[in-house]
């Protein structure tokens, strides 16, 4: 059974005109009148299973990140089907109670790690285990000091962007997930600091940890990741497992995005 099963997820981004100043014979005063809606997904379909690792590849603006923040709830969906761990949602009406329950089997790591600045690594790392879930202190700290030892960073003083991004990365773990996303980890850093938060990622692939990680590093989609999406224009253009992926990609579009990508990698 897959973990999570995603069909035919749609979603666009309006533009609303300010109320009242379009209201006239069409709209009441208040209402709002939609004055431009870009589709952004058309309907996209994905199946991970327990520990696989989904590298989401694309040209920029093809959706990816909209993508993964309707999958943890950051926007929301216009319509679509969620099943996790079984149990299945309508996305176009799913309950604030069922988000919350959901947004615990999740977390996520941002591109550009979404970090407290006035807060240490490991305040960063505890404070949604004392916050959102209430843990006491002792027993949160623990965890993070846990977790940080297992990016690699237990005294964290000055951080470097790699550093930030394994913090984040520590924060994401801390929560116990079942799926991890991750939005282009390493591509606000500078190439000497990637391979610091790849490998880190790595070793989350190696234990089993379940990922859906939206990359350009072809050599994280090759060597790591089981299976390799190609989206595009809010569609998923060619999805198979990685090695079959690279080796045999069956559309024209995806053999052009390959060769154009891995020319500039
Ligand atoms: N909050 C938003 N409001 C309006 N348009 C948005 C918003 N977020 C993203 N978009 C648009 O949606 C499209 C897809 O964006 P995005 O999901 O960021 O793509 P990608 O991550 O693949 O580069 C782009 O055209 C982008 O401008
Ligand atoms: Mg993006």
């Amino acid at each position: 059974m897959a973990m999570l099963e995603v069909r035919d997820l749609r979603k666009s981004f309006y533009t609303y005109a300010k109320p009242g100043l379009q209201a006239g014979i069409f709209h009441k005063p208040g209402a709002r009148k939609v004055v431009s809606q870009l589709d952004v997904l058309k309907g996209v379909d994905l199946t991970v299973n327990k520990g696989d690792v989904v590298a989401i590849l694309g040209p920029s603006g093809s959706g990816k990140t909209t993508f993964l923040r309707c999958l943890n709830f950051l926007e929301t969906t216009d319509s679509g089907t969620l099943i996790f761990d079984g149990e299945q949602f309508d996305l176009g009406k799913i309950t604030k109670a069922d988000i919350a329950r959901l947004r615990k089997k999740t977390a996520f790591v941002f591109q550009n790690y979404n970090l407290f600045r006035n807060k240490t690594a490991l305040q960063n790392v505890t404070e949604g285990l004392v916050i959102a879930r209430k843990m006491p202190k002792a027993q949160a700290d623990a965890i993070g000091m846990k977790m940080l030892e297992k990016v690699g960073l237990a005294y964290p003083r000055q951080l470097s962007g790699g550093q930030q991004q394994r913090v984040a990365i520590a924060r994401a773990l801390a929560t116990d997930p079942e799926i991890l996303y991750f939005d282009e980890p390493t591509s606000a850093l500078d190439p000497e600091l990637t391979g610091e938060v790849l490998a880190v990622m790595r070793q989350l692939a190696e234990e089993g940890m379940t990922m859906l990680v939206v990359t350009h590093e072809m050599g994280f989609a090759r060597g790591v990741s089981s299976k390799t999406v190609f989206m595009e224009n809010g569609v998923v253009v060619e999805a198979s497992p990685s090695q079959e992926f690279f080796a045999h990609p069956k559309k024209e579009r995806t053999r052009e995005f390959l060769r154009k990508i891995e020319h500039t990698n």
